[in-house]
């Protein structure tokens, strides 16, 4: 059979918030020790304490957004351990997470709020800064606000410029903590939505200070639909001040998703299925976010933001740091998850794959002497010309194949895909996820002038996972297309993706 992908230029879904293609890296194992700051270990090269081959790696991607430091690391962060002279900076605790390679539950603190942001500036992603609600203050959180935005002359302005930053950084995304019904201060929903309400106040006063409209803020939701409606039932009869009212205060709500199907690399065939069936659980999470959020306040004007989502395979535990081996596997996942999420691009305001370097489904992994791409980097990589594009709808015809999850029956297709319209064209992308290859029709509406493919994993086995000697492999190649009229025919090998672009 072969397979046909109708795409809907009558039926645009909205713009594709580029943001959505972000990402997350916490204080965790390697993600920041080892994987990006090595201070003066000398062998690899640095910039300043951060590794080059790591920010050169991420710097190709345009992340669009990085959120930091954490994660659960996030609620017992505070954030003046990590300014000013490096040798002056207090070791903490690490309640969370060890750091570094080693069995160190210890912070450095070597790596902070500046360093974050050159970071940032260096790979051209905006910052995401998670804040400390569960074991922090208000205070302590519109003083990082203040340092990190202030253009005046208050204590922590001019302790920015202490730290060699004369201008504002001009940071946008503020969360007010993290997974608050877990490790960040574990909340009831009613007592959450009373404390996001004093944190984000002084937030949402602190913009008149800046002069503007100017921060985002974000809430700790829940995958629990019931937790998210006693969170917004709260917040809603907090508006005592008509000027600030409870909604007000709320820009976006973030839910998490991790998902497992057997182990990293050792899984069977309905296993692999399994594990694409489950990621489909990112997208039916914002649909369950939105439609609560829709109970309260008008469309739009609240946005749901998947913070943390990705596969969590049963080899990453605390003890190696949340280390697992990325498969080709788990990079269709996300192909499936980012095609689900351009589908609701109408909802979805950002989304962060947890974490960016050598933790759970990284972009990158890291040794002591090289950096190199996995499978995953390669989708994000592939899916670029999404952002900021208008999301069209798509209608997929093909197989199916049926997978018991949790005690059900589901059934996951065997073709993802998703497409968007820019001043360019027509961008086009979709996965076989089936163990042999697959012909795919792709139906536009009209003649584009030309059609132009790149695809990854071309004879790559599902389970097969870049190393530093081998990541090339893995990286897109151009692909043939067929085009005749408004029909491209592609032929898609098994376990691989592919991004067809129309011109004109
Ligand atoms: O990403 C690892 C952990 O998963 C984060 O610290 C936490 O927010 C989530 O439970």
């Amino acid at each position: 059979m072969t397979d046909t992908i109708r795409v809907r230029a009558d039926d645009p879904v909205g713009r594709i918030a580029p943001e959505i293609y972000g990402h997350f890296a916490e204080h965790l194992g390697r993600c920041i020790y080892g994987g990006l700051w090595v201070g003066d270990d000398d062998r690899v090269e640095t910039e300043d304490g951060v590794r080059t081959d790591t920010l050169s790696l991420l710097s190709d991607l345009e992340l669009p957004v990085l959120r930091w430091p954490g994660g659960c690391f996030a609620d017992d962060y505070h954030w003046e351990d990590g300014v000013g002279p490096r040798e002056e900076r207090p070791r903490r605790r690490s309640l969370w997470w060890a750091q570094g390679r080693e069995d160190e539950w210890e912070e450095s603190n070597a790596f902070g709020t500046e360093e974050f942001l050159r970071v940032c500036r260096e790979i051209g992603a905006e910052p995401y800064l998670a804040g400390n609600v569960g074991s922090g203050s208000p205070g302590e959180l519109v003083d990082w606000a203040e340092y990190c935005n202030h253009d005046g002359d208050t204590e922590h302005a001019r302790m920015r410029r202490e730290n060699g930053r004369e201008e504002p950084h001009d940071v946008r995304w503020w969360g007010v903590g993290n997974e608050n019904w877990g490790c960040g201060g574990r909340y009831d929903p009613e007592s959450y939505a009373l404390e996001y309400r004093r944190y984000a106040n002084y937030l949402r006063a602190f913009e008149r200070v800046l002069g503007e409209r100017c921060l985002e803020l974000v809430a700790c939701g829940d995958n629990d639909p019931d937790w998210n409606r006693r969170f917004m039932e709260t917040l809603g009869e907090s508006g005592a001040i008509a000027e600030i009212g409870g909604y007000e205060l709320l820009d976006h709500l973030s839910v998490h998703r991790y998902y497992e199907a057997g182990d990293a690399v050792d899984f069977d065939e309905e296993e692999h299925f399994r594990l694409l069936a489950r990621a489909g659980e990112v997208g039916r999470d914002v649909d369950r976010a939105a439609q609560v959020i829709e109970e309260f306040v008008p469309p739009g004007s609240v946005g749901v933001i998947v913070d943390e989502w990705g596969v969590w395979h049963p080899e990453a535990v605390p003890a190696n740091g949340l280390e697992q081996t990325g498969t080709v596997r788990d990079a269709l996942s996300a192909a499936g998850v980012l095609d689900d999420l351009n589908a609701r691009a109408d909802v979805v305001t950002m989304a962060n794959l947890a974490q960016t370097i050598n933790v759970l489904q990284c972009l990158v992994r890291t040794d002591e002497t090289d950096a190199w791409p996995t499978p995953t980097y390669q989708v994000f990589d592939l899916y670029r010309p999404h952002m900021g594009s208008e999301a069209l709808r798509t209608d997929v015809e093909t197989d199916g194949r049926e997978v018991a999850v949790d005690g059900d029956t589901e059934e996951v297709t065997l073709l993802s895909a998703s497409a968007s319209r820019n001043e360019v064209g027509v961008f086009v992308t979709l996965s076989n996820r089936a163990l042999d290859a697959r012909e795919v029709r792709i139906e536009l509406e009209t003649d584009p002038g030309t059609a132009s493919a790149r695809g990854a994993f071309d004879g790559q086995a599902p389970e097969s996972h870049a190393t530093a000697e081998d990541a090339e492999d893995f990286a897109p190649v151009e692909r043939s297309v067929d085009l005749d009229g408004a029909t491209a025919a592609v032929e898609v090998p098994a376990a691989s993706v592919l991004a067809v672009e129309f011109e004109g």
